[in-house]
């Protein structure tokens, strides 16, 4: 087998992050025994340092010179540690910015201002996908189906909203699973009116009334730009609850180690017994979903079926998570990819982007500069 060429170019892996860690926090407590299961200890978490150290190695592995940087939420260290390391290619990991998830976006638009390639959505995608509203407008304008809804931004909450419960209520403009908890699926207009209530008055944002999927739900991770491929399906099975809550990836189900929501999910890749023609609708459903919001590089799709067999999009992740074991990995593994060969492939698509065109950030206003021409 011909090897591989060594990479030598340089990889600023970029993320943000502040306070204290809660895995850390759980890592550093040792074997902690759930109390719902005595006998049973939580599953060991990995933290985000972890997930940036492992794609960090798989770089370096593979030759590229890397730098990481914890932004720490200052926007000199992303301009000075771009001017001073001259990145070809920025790892972008930045997950929001002034504790803002929206203002991602924003920090790519600042790696397009200094010319720099990066790793996948830009921000106009990202933007886009923050606003599950936008998003949801987008994608029914081009026929792709999302479960119907009603926003509302204010209380009271009319009763002739137009949708057959159960419905679910989320907060607009969170994301992984913020704000969704069991109680967010409603069965009666009492239930709806308290999650708004604490959507609009907690999460100080418009509350998306949603119906409620209550049938299998599939993420789709989706890579490379000329075509988008399609990676092999992800399904979250739930076990039976004895309690009949719904089974949704509520909060607790995706981050909490303690909670036995977190314990109650099994994912399949791929899918078990699905029909090929559903399969097909997905794929088609999930790359225009991709198309349509500006996808680049990676990003997944999450779907419900319904119980007639109609898929919706619920929502569309640019930038995915990336650590071991997320459901984007698992896919790409699937494919026949590794982790570090996905990783490798991402920087692969960001430098063929062009070569970085960094140009130099200045650090005060040039003295005597002539006034311009008003325009
Ligand atoms: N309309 C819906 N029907 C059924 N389940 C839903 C619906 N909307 C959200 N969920 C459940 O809540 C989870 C998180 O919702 P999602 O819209 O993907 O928000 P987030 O951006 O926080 O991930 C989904 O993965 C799914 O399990
Ligand atoms: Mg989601």
């Amino acid at each position: 087998m011909a090897r591989r060429k060594k990479r030598s170019e340089r990889v600023l892996l970029l993320w943000n992050h502040v306070g204290e860690d809660e895995y850390e926090a759980i890592a550093e407590r040792g074997p902690t025994e759930l109390p719902w299961s005595p006998g049973r200890n939580a599953t060991e978490v990995s933290t985000v340092q972890d997930e940036i150290d492992d794609i960090s190695n798989a770089l370096a592995v593979a030759g590229f010179r890397t730098r990481t940087v914890n932004v720490a939420e200052d926007i000199d260290t992303v301009i000075d540690a771009i001017r001073r390391f001259k990145p070809h290619v920025v790892f972008n990991l930045m997950e929001f910015f002034n504790d803002k998830a929206v203002q991602e976006a924003y920090i790519a638009g600042l790696y397009e201002l200094l010319g720099v390639p990066y790793t996948g959505g830009g921000p106009l995608c990202l933007l886009t996908c923050q606003r599950k509203f936008r998003t949801k407008i987008l994608l029914e304008s081009q026929g792709v189906p999302t479960p119907a809804y009603v926003r509302v931004d204010a209380l009271p909450v009319p009763r002739d909203h137009g949708l057959r419960y159960p419905l679910i209520v989320k907060p607009a403009r969170e994301d992984a699973s913020g704000g969704i908890h069991t109680a967010s699926v409603v069965n009666d207009h009492d239930a709806l009116v308290e999650q708004v209530r604490i959507v609009l008055e907690e999460h100080e944002q418009p509350a998306l009334v949603e119906r409620y999927v209550s049938g299998r739900e599939i993420h789709v991770a989706i890579l490379g730009n000329s075509p988008p491929q399609v990676l092999p399906m992800l399904e979250f099975e739930f076990e039976d609850n004895d309690d009949g809550g719904p089974q949704i990836l509520s909060y607790e189900a995706k981050w909490d180690p303690m909670s036995p929501d977190f314990y109650a999910l099994d994912v399949q890749v791929p899918p078990r017994r699905l029909p090929r023609r559903l399969g097909n609708r997905i794929e088609k459903i999930a790359l225009a979903a991709y198309a349509i919001t500006g996808c680049r590089d990676y990003a997944r799709v999450d779907l419900r079926i319904d119980d007639d067999g109609n898929p919706f999009v619920l929502e569309v992740n640019p930038n995915p998570d990336l650590a071991h074991g997320t459901g984007f990995m698992l896919c790409a593994e699937k494919s026949g990819r590794t982790f570090q060969s996905t990783i490798v492939e991402l920087v692969d698509m960001a430098l063929s982007r062009g070569p970085s065109r960094l140009r130099s950030v200045p650090r005060t206003v040039t003295r005597n500069a002539k006034p311009r021409a008003p325009r």
